[in-house]
């Protein structure tokens, strides 16, 4: 049960990135979305099909109506090839918001609207999804099905209510740009904080490829989808992928807690904000400080563990939403996933150690409150082997609860592929935008996850916040773990009209096609 209900104000104003510097030169590119002009059906060639809530139909205008428009906060974010610093002397030519990583935290307060302009000043075509946020379906970010891809040289003006209070982040819907340094944390502040604590931290996890010796996203991709065999060892397949760098296929890396193959992609990199253990970030606070985490994996193919290092965490939020606080030493993030949790620091300084979960490489941070020398690079607190608590033991807070309630309808989507062939998918078709789940506005609707195949996949529904497990008792999120041949039932409110993007987080698998869209019939 939360049992601090103080409302001590923990941070300053809300804040937001206008004027920071990010950008200003470009703000002026933005072009206002025009809803009339606008393609929102499927990329040319491919009719919409009909009966479906257009992203910019009356019904999601109505939606965001019943929303309100509370104060503007303005942002400027451009997307730009930029020099990046990991840390130990490594630097890497990539392409991030702005020149750094992650990018600058956009922090607005829930009721707020936001009106964040994107310039691209990138030599592909690009868009900004906000991911967790059940905001209006035409700024959702999604090319070819609630937008035109923002061009390079153009811009896009997102503009939209801030539905919930929560730890969300940004990155674009488009290829494997997310691989790259393409992110950036959203944190949505709750005007009646229930939570007291001194100090906040923000924890990005990330894979690392891009730039290393060669290496890009796209290139893995072709790697992957080029479809050589399994080879059975832990480690990269010696073969190169040509004009890419070398190989990253990861053979053979496997987790207990995953339920079998960790991932495809062996990173020569893993960062917790931007840095290699070799040279870590260090978050500064007085011993005694109760500081929040909000935890953040923007890794592409990456499961993280992460632990403090003398410390047990209180699990107070996932994905956004509260949960009963619940102790634990460990957590495991998918891809997507958010967890934020509480601690009350120790006198020293303490690794803060995320495993890339079956792939044998650590990134690390550090909390730093007294004198003493710092952990070396390869530090695997024992937190990390202690007690984990998984999302499905997880239980919502009061205030966030589905109610009970018999689903309406039940969608059912079977996870198929294999890494092999690289040929993930739902239901074994590749993606098409003009694929639809048919939903009805006001139902309650159940999602079945059957996964068939032998690998575990993060999955993720735009636009809602569902409640795991098929029950009223299960904690809400919106990105969640579905382990082989295990199915994952998780019950929503379809509350938020439009065309809603239903992936695997994984960036390569859903590329690959592993994504589908759940439509809102008119
Ligand atoms: Cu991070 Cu389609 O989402
Ligand atoms: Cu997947």
């Amino acid at each position: 049960m939360p049992a601090q209900h103080t409302r001590r104000a923990v941070l300053g104003a809300s804040l937001a990135v206008a004027g920071t510097g990010v950008l200003a030169a470009c703000a002026g590119r933005g072009d206002t979305p025009d809803h009339s002009a606008m393609d929102h059906g499927a990329p040319s060639g491919t009719a919409a099909p009909e009966g479906y809530v257009s992203p910019g139909g009356p019904e999601v205008a109505a939606a965001e109506k019943r929303r309100g428009a509370g104060p503007e906060r303005k942002v400027a974010l451009t997307a730009t090839a930029s020099r990046l610093d990991l840390g130990g002397g490594r630097t890497v030519s990539s392409w991030a918001y702005g020149d750094r990583l992650p990018g600058q935290e956009i922090r607005v307060t829930a009721g707020d609207t936001l009106a964040l302009t994107l310039a691209n000043h990138l030599p592909q075509a690009t868009s900004l999804h906000w991911h967790g946020l059940a905001l209006r379906n035409d700024m959702d970010g999604v090319p070819g099905l609630t937008q035109r891809a923002v061009e390079p040289g153009a811009g896009f003006a997102y503009r939209f209510a801030v539905p919930d209070p929560g730890t969300y982040w940004v990155h674009p819907h488009s290829g494997v740009q997310l691989d790259r340094g393409l992110y950036a944390p959203l944190i949505v502040e709750d005007p009646k904080e229930p939570l007291s604590y001194d100090k906040e931290w923000v924890v990005v996890l990330d894979d690392w490829l891009d730039g290393v010796d060669g290496s890009t996203p796209d290139a893995v991709l072709r790697e992957l989808t080029g479809g050589s065999g399994h080879s059975g060892h832990a480690m990269p397949a010696p073969s190169s992928s040509g004009d890419g760098g070398p190989s990253r296929m990861l053979m053979g890396a496997t987790s207990e807690l995953l339920g079998g193959d960790a991932g495809d992609v062996g990173y020569p990199y893993y960062l917790v904000n931007g840095r290699t253990p070799q040279d870590p970030s260090a978050f500064t606070a007085r011993p005694g400080d109760r500081i929040r985490l909000r935890i953040i994996n923007a890794g592409g193919d990456t499961a993280f563990r992460i632990a403090l290092g003398g410390h047990r965490m209180t699990v107070t939020h996932t994905d956004g939403f509260p949960v009963r606080h619940t102790a634990t030493d460990a957590l495991l993030l998918g891809m997507g996933e958010r967890y934020d949790v509480l601690v009350t620091a120790g006198d020293g300084v303490f690794p803060l150690t995320a495993l890339a979960e079956g792939k044998d490489a650590t990134a690390l941070a550090l909390l730093r409150t007294g004198s003493g020398a710092a952990p070396g690079a390869a530090v695997r607190p024992k937190e990390l082997d202690g007690e984990l608590v998984t999302a499905d033991r997880l239980v919502p807070d009061r205030s966030v609860a589905l109610s009970g309630r018999t689903p309406d309808r039940t969608v059912r989507i079977r996870l198929t592929g294999s890494m092999a062939a690289y040929d993930w998918a739902f239901d074994g078709k590749p993606y098409t935008a003009d694929q639809r789940h048919p939903v009805q506005a006001g139902e309650r609707v159940r999602i079945e996850f059957r996964n068939t195949t032998a690998m575990w996949h993060p999955v993720h529904l735009h636009g809602h916040t569902f409640a795991l497990a098929g029950s009223a008792s299960g904690a809400r999120k919106d990105t969640a773990i579905v382990l082989p041949r295990q199915t994952l039932t998780v019950d929503l409110d379809a509350d938020n009209p439009g065309l809603w993007m239903l992936h695997c987080h994984n960036l390569y698998h859903a590329e690959a096609g592993m994504m589908t869209v759940l439509g809102y019939r008119r």
